[in-house]
């Protein structure tokens, strides 16, 4: 027997209530049941989003919901700013470059957070780029990318902003209307606690505004179509089949973090991100992103003759365990501990005890359980129930 346990940063473990729901007979979309369901999951996405602005539900993974932000804001030969800080940053840069978009590159050491004075600095460089892509937890480093002070300076350039969070909303307050942040991207098998499929992006007024004017081709991710038919009938409605299924599943995982509390989800994702910072450090290994940490994964760098791949491979093989490895030019060099979505601390304290076993074994002599210990140490100096 070998039991199987998701700690990856995507796609995150599925309460047994939301799978349920996925063996319910189909119903058809055009009805009030559906329409009901759908309504329920439109206001309590917004309250996840934060924003009072449609939030599109897209059958898509979260690349196409990137792509959707792509071909609705821009037009071929205009120049856009990519500010990115590892492999899924850059996606921005090959979708754009698909689109004919022209891109000026920002491109952080990876491991280090954007810094907002240089996007600042590039903007004022360029009066005639109006649209900045970037990305709030990215997962490929571990980082967490100030998107308050990112959008400040958007803001004061007269620029519109486009957020990928596709690993970080729901691990991490992102406040859309606040800050002032005009699309923000996300999907459904990080921190919705749902399968893959479905993809949500926040629009801004002024971002349906200029997807009117945006002569990039789209259709299925028209956000003019999507928009109008969330908002102008009594119920919202979709322009094509919606994902049935998956979004009765978003209605439960909704309900059930509205029972825990946004607030409470993002403290206990804080929680669970420090606990795992501190053991690794305990461990004696180095973070990569050590500076600006995303509370959705942990990033953690191998030493010299460790191999990342070898290290999730042996958590996946032998202990039935998905952790994530390095990414592009990162392959090898680093190995990812999810801890997003349907996680607890005992989950937390299983990931540690097998990391310090899957040191040993691959010759990264760590004593046993001093990573344990520190986990121990913060549930009971804090009184963690969770
Ligand atoms: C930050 C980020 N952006 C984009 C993606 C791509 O999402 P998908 O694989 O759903 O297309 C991921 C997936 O891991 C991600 O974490």
């Amino acid at each position: 027997m070998k039991k199987k346990y998701v700690m990856a940063p995507g796609p995150t473990p599925i309460p047994s209530e939301v799978l349920a729901e996925a063996g319910q007979p189909i119903i058809h979309h055009r009805t009030p049941q559906f329409q009901e369901i759908l309504k329920a999951s439109e206001i309590a996405l917004q309250k996840i989003f934060r924003t009072n602005h449609p939030v599109i539900i897209f059958p898509s993974v979260g690349t196409g919901a990137m792509e959707s932000a792509v071909a609705n804001l821009t037009s071929p030969g205009e120049t856009v700013l990519v500010a990115s800080s590892g492999h899924f940053g850059n996606r921005w840069k090959e979708i754009c470059q698909a689109f004919q978009v022209q891109v000026d590159h920002y491109e952080t050491e990876w491991g280090k957070p954007i810094d907002s004075m240089e996007v600042q600095k590039r903007l004022k460089a360029n009066s005639n780029i109006h649209l900045v892509f970037s990305t709030f937890s990215e997962t490929s480093t571990g980082v967490r990318n100030d998107i308050q002070a990112l959008a400040k300076v958007t803001q004061a350039q007269n620029a519109l902003l486009v957020v990928d969070a596709i690993s970080g909303l729901g691990a991490m307050p992102l406040e859309t209307d606040l800050w002032g942040v005009d699309v923000v991207v996300a999907g459904s098998q990080k921190g919705f606690m749902i399968p893959p499929g479905l993809s949500f992006v926040s629009v801004s007024p002024k971002a349906l505004e200029k997807s009117k004017n945006s002569k990039s081709p789209k259709y299925y991710f028209s956000y003019e179509k999507s928009v109008k038919k969330l908002v102008e009938g009594k119920s919202p409605d979709t322009p094509f089949t919606p994902a049935i299924t998956l979004v009765i599943q978003l209605r439960k995982a909704l309900e059930l973090i509205e029972k825990e509390g946004i607030e409470n989800v993002w403290k206990r994702h804080e929680i669970l991100a420090r606990m795992t910072r501190t053991a690794v450090k305990a461990l004696g290994l180095p973070l990569l992103a050590p500076d600006s940490p995303s509370d959705a994964l942990t990033a953690v760098s191998c030493p010299e003759g460790l191999d990342g791949g070898a290290v999730s491979k042996m958590f996946r093989d032998d202990y039935g365990i998905s952790i994530a490895g390095g990414q592009g030019k990162l392959t090898g060099k680093i190995f990812r501990m999810g801890h997003l979505g349907y996680i607890d601390s005992s989950d937390v304290i299983l990931g540690i005890a097998t990391l310090e076993m899957v040191l040993n074994r691959l010759g990264k002599s760590v004593p046993l359980g001093a990573g344990v210990k520190t986990v121990q140490e913060i549930i009971l100096k804090e009184n963690i129930k969770f």
